[in-house]
């Protein structure tokens, strides 16, 4: 893959919930390309499709209808198994909530998705260590998720979606439970990932006070993704 391919390239994607008349349409016909070193922030009010989205990106969605090419792979053509390894390895997820497994500390959860792809136990604590240090978290290492701030918990899941060097970052709502000054932060740290090593982050987020830090603003209302608005909204 080079530069010039996008990491994410969806044609006429829509996705439907439900049958018959309960049907709810979630997404509608989006067209999106996200570029190596782009951050692009997916704005919109609650309901008007953004999750949803985010998820048939993912890849734990399929759409209704539409193609979705990730990294210039055919999602549509890829076995559930190889869905799976691209999801570990190829793409880091980061939520609202860290969504850290509370029985493990820090270093344990971001080496957990490291051991998920077979990496080298040597490999696996050092990185571990380099990752936690390098989002000021080394005072936290052996602390499960019950003795660390919000914010703290979101940077070790930003760490952990980090661990198997992804090529794209997947954020849904990422700053909704931190206050606005640590949601900053985090979009800042996200932004640097993005600059930095050539990755793509796709961030959902209704918080419009994260404009100012993407590259690139995509407004959605009633699933679709309507470019004139965000042009509008970035001048
Ligand atoms: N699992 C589901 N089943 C049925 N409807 C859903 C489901 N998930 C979301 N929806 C509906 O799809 C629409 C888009 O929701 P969502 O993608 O969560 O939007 P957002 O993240 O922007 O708030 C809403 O009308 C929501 O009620
Ligand atoms: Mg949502």
């Amino acid at each position: 893959m080079n530069q010039n391919t996008p990491l994410i390239e969806l044609t006429l994607v829509s996705k439907d919930y439900g049958s018959g008349k309960l049907t709810v349409r979630a997404v509608n016909q989006v067209s999106l390309k996200v570029m190596p070193g782009e951050m692009v922030l997916l704005s919109g009010p609650s309901g008007s499709g953004k999750t949803t989205l985010l998820s048939i990106v993912g890849t734990l969605l399929r759409p209704t209808s539409g193609t979705l090419f990730m990294a210039g792979k055919d999602m549509a053509a890829l076995s559930l198994k190889e869905l799976a390894e691209m999801r570990l390895r190829t793409f880091g997820f980061i939520f609202q909530d860290s969504n850290l497994i509370s029985s493990l500390t820090a270093f344990e959860n971001v080496k957990l998705v490291m051991e998920l792809a077979h990496a080298n136990t040597e490999v696996v604590s050092r990185r571990a260590t380099e990752l936690l240090t390098r989002f000021h978290l080394g005072h936290r290492v052996n602390n499960p998720p019950s003795q660390m701030s919000i914010g703290e918990r979101q940077r070790v899941a930003i760490a952990r979606a980090l661990a198997n060097n992804p090529k794209l970052i997947l954020a849904d709502e990422p700053t909704g439970s931190l206050d606005s000054k640590t949601g900053r932060e985090v979009m800042l740290e996200l932004k640097e990932l993005t600059r930095s090593e050539g990755r793509g982050v796709l961030v959902a987020s209704h918080d419009v006070r994260l404009f100012s830090t993407a590259d690139r603003i995509l407004w959605m209302e009633d699933g679709r993704v309507e470019s004139k608005r965000a042009n509008e909204l970035l001048t």
